[in-house]
């Protein structure tokens, strides 16, 4: 895919990477997301007049492929070149502006990591010594624990492997990633991945195995061919490799690197912030300015995933409503760094309401009055420069659309800088707002009747304050919605986007006389039948429908497990409204009102009757299950909130706890807690949440304590 060329050479460089796909299933919505993003701050930062790398690719090694190639009947090399192509041709078809899209089984990069692994070898950092243990050949992930176990990221029972392999001496790193964590706020983003990271890493970190025997679709250890180089070794080497790492020419990676901005979504963060800065600490390179992971793209509660068969195509999407379309819903409606939900109901109203009737009718009935009433031509305003005094009311109402748009490009701007694509939209939609509400309160069409010379005048002072709001918001929302702000750019009769100057976007840039170019709709409104379109199109492809769900997630383990005495504090996560969970034993002495009462005897009292017994059916119906805490960090500006992410083996959810007086995040982070599996989501402070902590309350204040377990229980299992 062509992108801008980068003429000047004094410009700051910007080198963005996504983490590159595997080609075991075809790219889906999840991996679209993370390329859009990427993709919008590379045209951010481009736009802002900085000298842009950004770097995609696939990821085509690993026994994982070499099994999905057997299982289609086809030779690896094919298999692979067959995803990877599907992947480059989505981006292509999106325009996504990308400048080098690496394949791992390419020339270059077997080099590179070879090259890599020498270096580690003579720098005294690899040794051979015998791997007998777990290994999840799904996650290509080495698990600690005895046979049997479960992978910690997907849930599927991990296979034993003993081999002779090569070890990375990644001991050695513990105590210097501690430093350069504590040293680099800003190393891994968001605070909650941080704080994730820093556990893990806290907890000790066991030299790890890096060359695997019992296959061979891999990159040959140099000087060994028995032996693959792990895969994950081999895939995050891409970030150096594409840039000419280990190849006679230095000048990418001289230029580029370190990377400025990697993005990866959560689940691959101990790679890329344990393994992959201790790879390059020990390779002696720089590491990279910032690694920021964003959350998870759900569909029906679940990640979307081709393991699980929720995954919606994002060509389905672009079929019916388009790449923009796309793009503005993922990065508006799902607060970066966070899990957000995808479905077709939901896309399609922010479509109409955004899009459809928010930007693209603001569009269209500024510039068809400006056809109508100066014949196409930008009309000279004064306010442009603040000076029109005449009619005050008038003038107050264009200074003011002139401050909003000065601070919300501020705010948008700043927005973008730090990846918060949902509210740097938001500032920009607001200003959309500000702007269709001054045409309607000003009613241009109204004075467009009168004769007078200075309504006249009016009518200009409107149209353009409008006209100039709309070059300012376009400008700033290009980065996401680039063909629809290319077309308006041209209707602005301004010409090709792509090659205009966004650096600077001062009030009055649009100069009067300008003649606008040919009109047209920019968001058509969707049609009533855009859901069921969609829907359809997904339904061709039934293998990867979410009706396969339920087939398809891992099986959940359930233990039978006695039931501790729990009492549940409602406003513990500010559940309210759903029923508390209760336990079939009496309370804890110290029991709030609307813990279950205890069994007295069978004649109805005053207290029974309040409390009514549950029939086990009823208790039933209450799914309490076993979670891990991988995830947790304070709401801001919540004082008794801590956003968690917890884990059941089967499935990762986000709960709002009304804990942290009792908790401090990094206390939670790997402790077991049982949660009410089955609640309805609700929303806390705009986070989702997916379930309810269970706590005893304790004391006057009702401090809650976290029910627990003597024994070690497995992660999933059921209380019942
Ligand atoms: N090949 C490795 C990455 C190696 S990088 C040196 C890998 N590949 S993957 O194809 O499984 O996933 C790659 C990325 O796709 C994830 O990290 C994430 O960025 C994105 N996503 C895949 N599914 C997703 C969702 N359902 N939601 C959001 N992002 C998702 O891991």
């Amino acid at each position: 895919m062509p992108t801008q060329e980068n003429k000047q050479g004094s410009r700051p460089k910007f080198f963005i990477t996504t983490p590159i796909y595997y080609v075991n299933a075809r790219p889906h919505l999840g991996h679209t997301y993370t390329t859009v993003a990427a993709d919008t701050l590379a045209r951010w930062k481009r736009m802002r007049g900085y000298d842009v790398y950004f770097l995609t690719g696939t990821d085509e090694h690993g026994q994982k492929i070499e099994r999905s190639a057997a299982k289609a009947g086809k030779t690896p090399q094919e298999f692979a070149a067959g995803v990877s192509s599907e992947f480059r041709a989505l981006w292509d078809r999106m325009g996504l502006t990308y400048d080098d899209y690496i394949r791992t089984t390419e020339e270059r990069h077997k080099r590179g990591v070879q090259h890599l692994f020498t270096v580690l070898q003579e720098r005294g950092f690899i040794y051979k010594g015998t791997y007998t243990g777990q290994y999840c050949v799904w996650d290509e992930l080495y698990v600690e624990g005895p046979p049997g176990t479960a992978c910690p990221d997907c849930g599927r029972i991990t296979e034993t492997v003993s081999e002779e392999n090569y070890f990375f001496k990644l001991s050695a790193f513990e105590r210097k990633l501690l430093e350069y964590y504590e040293q680099h706020p800003d190393f891994i983003r968001p605070e909650a991945r941080r704080n994730e990271v820093v556990a893990f890493v806290r907890g000790g970190l066991r030299d790890l195995s890096i060359s695997r025997t019992s296959f061979n679709w891999g990159i040959p250890v140099p000087g060994d061919e028995r032996h693959v180089i792990y895969v994950w070794m081999d895939a995050l080497a891409n970030y150096i490799t594409a840039l000419g790492y280990g190849s006679d020419d230095p000048t990418l990676l001289e230029k580029y690197w370190p990377a400025d901005v990697q993005l990866i979504g959560k689940e691959i963060s101990r790679f890329h912030c344990v393994y992959w800065p201790a790879f390059l600490m020990a390779a002696d390179l720089p590491l990279p300015k910032s690694i920021v992971a964003h959350g998870w793209l759900l569909f029906e509660q679940s990640k979307m995933s081709k393991s699980r068969g929720n995954i919606v195509r994002a060509e389905t999407v672009l079929d019916v409503l388009g790449a923009d379309a796309l793009r503005y819903f993922l990065l508006r409606e799902i607060v970066f760094g966070q899990d957000g939900s995808f479905s077709f109901d939901a896309l399609v109203q922010r479509y109409n309401s955004d899009l459809a009737n928010g930007y693209g009718n603001l569009v269209s009935r500024t510039l068809t009055m400006i056809v109508k009433y100066f014949g196409g031509v930008v009309p000279e305003a004064k306010t442009a420069n603040y000076r029109y005094k005449e009619n005050a009311v008038l003038t107050d109402a264009c200074e003011g659309i002139g401050s909003v748009a000065h601070f919300q490009e501020i705010s948008i701007s700043i927005g973008f800088d730090n990846l918060d694509f949902s509210h740097a939209l938001e500032s920009a939609w607001s200003l959309i707002g500000s702007v269709d509400g001054f045409i309607t309160a000003s009613a241009p069409w109204k004075i467009s009747e009168s004769s007078d010379p200075k309504d006249r005048q009016y009518l200009a002072e409107i149209l353009y304050t409008a006209a100039e709001s709309i070059r300012i918001i376009t400008a700033l929302a290009y980065p996401v919605i680039p063909d629809a702000a290319a077309k308006v750019w041209r209707q602005l009769g301004l010409g090709d986007i792509t090659q205009a100057d966004l650096k600077e976007l001062q009030w009055g840039g649009l100069k009067p006389g300008t003649k606008l170019g040919q009109l047209g709709p920019v968001f058509p409104r969707a049609e009533k039948d855009a859901i069921t379109r969609m829907q359809e199109l997904e339904d061709k492809y039934p293998a990867q429908t979410a009706t396969e769900t339920a087939k398809q997630v891992p099986a959940i383990p359930v233990t039978e497990v006695a039931i501790p005495a729990l009492v549940t504090k409602e406003t513990v996560d500010t559940h309210t409204t759903h029923p508390a969970a209760v336990a079939p034993t009496p309370p804890a002495p110290e029991a709030k009102p609307h813990a279950p009462a205890p069994a007295v005897d069978a004649t109805p009292t005053l207290a029974a009757a309040e409390n009514p017994k549950i029939a086990i059916e009823d208790f039933a119906k209450v799914e309490l299950r076993v979670a891990i805490v991988r995830v947790a960090e304070r709401v801001p500006k919540a004082d008794r909130l801590l956003r968690l992410e917890v884990d059941l083996g089967y499935e990762q959810r986000q709960i709002v706890a009304g804990i942290a007086e009792a908790y401090t995040p990094e206390s939670l982070i790997g402790r077991k807690v049982v949660i009410v599996a089955n609640l309805a989501p609700r929303k806390l402070r705009g986070l989702e949440s997916n379930g309810m902590i269970v706590a005893a309350s304790v004391g006057e204040k009702g401090t809650p304590v976290l029910a627990g377990f003597l024994e070690d229980v497995e992660i999933g299992a059921r209380l019942k």
